[in-house]
């Protein structure tokens, strides 16, 4: 037998609803294309030059006619769109209760952390059947975080977290590509992701790639750098307090309300004063020189961790 795939396997939950999409508006394309074909064929054989067709009352317009192909083609169209923005929202958004892995892109591999430690490189173990959220950003240039048979793919920006969601749906391993030319060994820049059953996925976490908890790391690092320093249990005058930040309203010296996600407590520490926390002063200096991506992914895993009257430290 020939195994000739034409599509990638189909083991995320969008999957489906991303080929429905691709396969309607091929048909759509085929549709039109076979009516215009036949009609230019048709025409070019009955009008040729010299044939006795009647050319007696050809019209320049006809409204009917004129109607009908703005308003067909709208009406497709605006369908299509309401469509594809309904799966392309169910693809961004993640579900609330979704798992996270952090990933790093470099020139030229996937390195990967789970928060209770586990690294893998160029490999990403994950349940079937949970929602997992990537949250990565890149160490040097722009990588492409690509898994076909998921049908999802996303850019990986340096300076910035880009998140992206998925939930597989049935166990196995899938390619793994970087889709943004990134230099000589972007072809190379490839891995696999590996979808367990959740007790094999358990296993997996407490085996040998176990390693010392994301938290953990990032107290370390909170506490070799100083930040308690300013950074007290009870907000004082140098620094504001992280007890319970993630997640919660924070008020800027522009004014503007923000929400303290992943991604404003990654830029604080690179950019403590791209948004400043109404009532503080540009203290703080820039930590990007001093800590590299990981680093960065373990004081935001710690600083999320950080909730009111909780001890600092957890497993
Ligand atoms: Cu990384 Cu292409």
């Amino acid at each position: 037998m020939w195994n000739f795939p034409l599509i990638p396997d189909n083991a995320s939950t969008i999957a489906g609803d991303v080929d429905s999409i691709y396969y309607f508006l091929v048909a759509v394309s085929l549709f039109f294309s076979l009516v215009i074909v036949i009609g230019l064929i048709y025409s070019a054989v009955r009008y040729r030059k010299g044939s006795k067709a009647t050319r007696e009352g050809a019209k320049d317009d006809y409204l009917p006619v004129e109607l009908l192909w703005s308003v067909v083609p709208f009406v497709l169209a605006i369908a299509i769109f309401t469509w594809a923005a309904k799966v392309f929202f169910d693809i961004r958004i993640p579900p609330k209760d979704a798992m996270e892995v952090y990933v790093v892109g470099k020139q030229w591999m996937w390195k990967v952390q789970h928060p209770l430690g586990n690294r893998e490189i160029n490999e990403l173990h994950v349940p079937v059947g949970k929602p997992v959220k990537l949250i990565m950003t890149s160490q040097d240039v722009i990588h492409s975080f690509y898994v076909p048979a998921f049908r999802i793919k996303q850019d990986v920006l340096p300076g910035k977290y880009s998140t992206q969601w998925f939930e597989a749906t049935k166990t196995g391993e899938y390619h793994l590509f970087c889709a943004e030319y990134c230099g000589t060994s972007h072809s190379g820049m490839k891995g696999r992701v590996v979808v367990l059953e959740q007790d094999e996925y358990e296993e997996w976490l407490s085996g040998k790639a176990a390693g010392v908890a994301m938290l953990s790391s990032g107290e370390q690092l909170f506490q070799q750098f100083g930040c308690q320093t300013c950074h007290r249990q009870v907000s004082g005058q140098r620094g504001p307090s992280l007890e319970g930040l993630f997640g919660r309203e924070v008020k800027l010296q522009s004014g503007d309300v923000i929400v303290a996600d992943q991604e404003y407590i990654r830029e604080s520490i690179l950019s403590p004063n791209a948004k400043l926390v109404a009532g503080y002063q540009r203290l703080m200096p820039t930590y990007k020189t001093q800590l590299g991506p990981d680093q960065v992914n373990q004081l935001v895993e710690y600083v999320k961790g950080l909730r009111g009257g909780e001890p600092v430290t957890k497993k």
